[in-house]
């Protein structure tokens, strides 16, 4: 059984969700006396207001756990999954808070999409909650060679972070170095790239470049300039996740062949049905 509150392009709402005029959320789940008993799916994107909507979820799991259901919440991006290791004395490691949280509110399971920290597909478990991670490396590649009209194409990936994408495909992973924090506008904080790097050859070739998200774009510029300089012929920039903060797409549309993205986060270029994945493998 299969419930959502809020992925209208994908399915009808069946989940009451609103706001009290103070901003507090507000959930309803109706005919929840039948799910006792039952494994409840829940289809929830976790972004873009990722505080919010993780509290919506966190509300949902526990209304249906006292209902005696089975939840489990089906959320394509994971949000705070890039802070699964600290730095710095006293910072927070939200990843594992996260999921110890979601696990406490009654999740049975988490089924997402190329979940950072897990860099490599199939179920596990982190901070107490079992996780089902699924790949979406091989539609990615397999819309990329539907663009390519059956031209051949070389496949990487921006870092060996995203190096499971690409393997199984030939693939070969470049080399990214961060740098120290830097402060943003604001409160804004990220790491500068320090160098992002190449040990093979992509002259003459086409090259999907394959990364699990896409968030401000640039590592994707980066790596786009590099396999340029390298002589690349036709460029493609493929991401599970695209978030494409400030002008980042517009830079990618400008520097690349083609962009595109799952619909795990919707934006003019999520080509890549992860429903269909999701039911493929029996998932939903
Ligand atoms: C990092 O390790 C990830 O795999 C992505 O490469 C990264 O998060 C993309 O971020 P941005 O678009 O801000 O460079």
């Amino acid at each position: 059984m299969l419930i959502s509150p809020n992925c209208a392009d994908l399915m009808k709402p069946d989940v009451e969700m609103k706001t009290f005029p103070d901003g507090d959320a507000y959930i309803r789940i109706p005919g929840i006396a039948g799910l006792g008993g039952k494994e409840v799916q829940v289809l929830h994107r976790l972004y873009p207001e990722q505080d919010k909507c993780i509290f919506q979820a966190m509300l949902m799991l526990d209304t249906l756990r006292k209902a005696g259901a089975k939840p489990v919440l089906v959320s394509p991006y994971l949000p705070y999954s890039r802070q699964d290791k600290t730095f710095l004395d006293g910072e927070a490691l939200s990843a594992e808070a996260l999921c110890r949280m979601l696990k406490s509110a009654g999740a049975e399971r988490l089924v997402t999409l190329d979940c950072h920290f897990l860099k490599k597909e199939g179920r596990m478990e982190y901070g107490g909650l079992a996780i089902e991670n699924v790949s979406m490396g091989e539609a990615l590649i397999n819309h990329a060679k539907k663009l390519l009209k059956g031209e051949e194409v070389e496949v990487i990936s921006p870092d060996e972070g995203a190096s499971y994408l690409v393997e199984g495909h030939g693939g070969k992973s470049m080399h990214k170095v961060r740098g120290e924090y830097a402060q943003g506008e604001g409160r804004e904080t990220y790491r500068k790239i320090a160098k992002l790097e190449r040990e093979f050859d992509v002259g003459g070739k086409n090259v999907l470049i394959l990364d699990d998200m896409i968030s401000t774009g640039g590592t994707m510029v980066r790596a786009v300039e590099n396999v340029r300089k390298g002589g690349a012929k036709k460029v493609l920039c493929a991401a599970t996740q695209g978030f494409f903060l400030k002008d980042s797409l517009q830079k990618l549309k400008a520097s690349c062949d083609w962009v595109f993205t799952t619909n795990s986060i919707p934006s003019g270029v999520s080509e890549v049905d992860f429903m269909s994945v999701l039911k493929s493998k029996g998932l939903i």
